[in-house]
């Protein structure tokens, strides 16, 4: 590259709307019988387009409102959500009516969940929902090229002999292949960013480590970006950019990965860390955080 396209790499790099531009977000739910909840309160993100990101912190720290607020699949009521800057994949998300809204979600921001079940529906064969979301969301496909497409994409995920899997329910498939239809169902509409909400936590280690894998290759090979959300600090490196920690609705640290990784700040970090679990007989146990030994941080 040359000097003059190199700058205007850079100048172009950084006049780039960001795939994520979130300020002061906050979510609460109002219920009738109980005290309203603060769930996020006030928190900043920002994605570049193809940079991804896990948010890790633990139950009920407000990662799945946070997820579902950025394309507003959150129920309002119960919930409000405010933000003076939330724009998403170049959308205000928080200005957007319904019909804008369904637009966007699937083709721009897709989700997978940990439970396949969730958003595979149990009565319809893999081949009509994957055909469903091609339908929707890729005019480009012609009607008699979209088996051809879905076995591309079955392919694609890892699953054997595709052709034969078209006609398959998901209840007939693994949990790890359901995991992976699922995705195969989230990728096919090329979106921008896959938002992946604890993907693998009801599956056991090995499946595990192949699917984190799997999203980590599609990434690089789709030039999409990641929103991965866990309790597990140990599966996050070689998936993602950076790491937000929250804790009780609010980012308590954020970094590259390795800073994170080797470098923790927060107490609360440091003691996320020493809860990934770990092999062999010096670690048999999971931790569990000490709350005393935070508020002395
Ligand atoms: N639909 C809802 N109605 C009422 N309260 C809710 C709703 N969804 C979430 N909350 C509350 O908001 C807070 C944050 O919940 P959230 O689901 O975002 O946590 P989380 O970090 O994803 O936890 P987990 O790791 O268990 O999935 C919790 O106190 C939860 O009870
Ligand atoms: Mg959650």
């Amino acid at each position: 590259m040359d000097d003059t396209s190199a700058a205007t790499f850079i100048l172009m790099a950084m006049t780039a709307d960001p795939l994520l531009n979130i300020r002061n977000l906050k979510i609460a739910f109002h219920r009738h019988d109980a005290e309203t909840t603060q769930a996020v309160k006030g928190i900043d993100l920002t994605l570049q387009p193809g940079e991804s990101l896990a948010i890790v912190g633990e139950s009920g720290s407000g990662k799945s409102a946070t997820a579902l607020a950025l394309a507003r699949l959150l129920p309002e009521p119960p919930a409000t959500i405010h933000a003076e800057q939330m724009r998403v994949a170049g959308h205000d998300v928080l200005n957007l009516k319904q019909a804008e809204l369904r637009k966007i979600r699937g083709k721009e921001i897709a989700y997978i969940f940990q439970e396949p079940t969730t958003s595979l529906n149990p009565v319809l064969t893999i081949r009509t929902q994957i055909g469903e979301a091609l339908a929707l969301h890729r005019p480009d496909v012609a009607k008699a090229d979209r088996d051809a497409e879905i076995v591309r994409w079955l392919h694609k995920v890892g699953i054997v002999e595709p052709e034969k899997r078209l006609r398959a329910y998901p209840h007939e498939l693994s949990g790890g292949m359901q995991q992976r239809a699922m995705i195969a169902m989230a990728l096919c509409c090329h979106p921008r960013l896959l938002i992946a909400d604890e993907p693998t936590t009801a599956l056991d280690a090995t499946i595990q480590k192949q699917i984190m894998d799997l999203l980590s290759d599609l990434r690089r090979e789709l030039g999409m970006s990641i929103i991965l959300i866990t309790h597990n600090l140990g599966i996050v490196r070689g998936v993602v950019d950076r790491v937000a920690v929250m804790f009780r609705g609010q980012i308590i640290e954020t970094g590259q990965v390795d800073q994170i990784l080797k470098n923790p700040q927060h107490a609360y970090t440091k003691a996320l860390l020493n809860c990934v679990p770990r092999m062999g007989p010096k670690h048999p146990r999971l931790q569990t955080i000490d709350y005393e030994l935070l508020k002395s941080a």
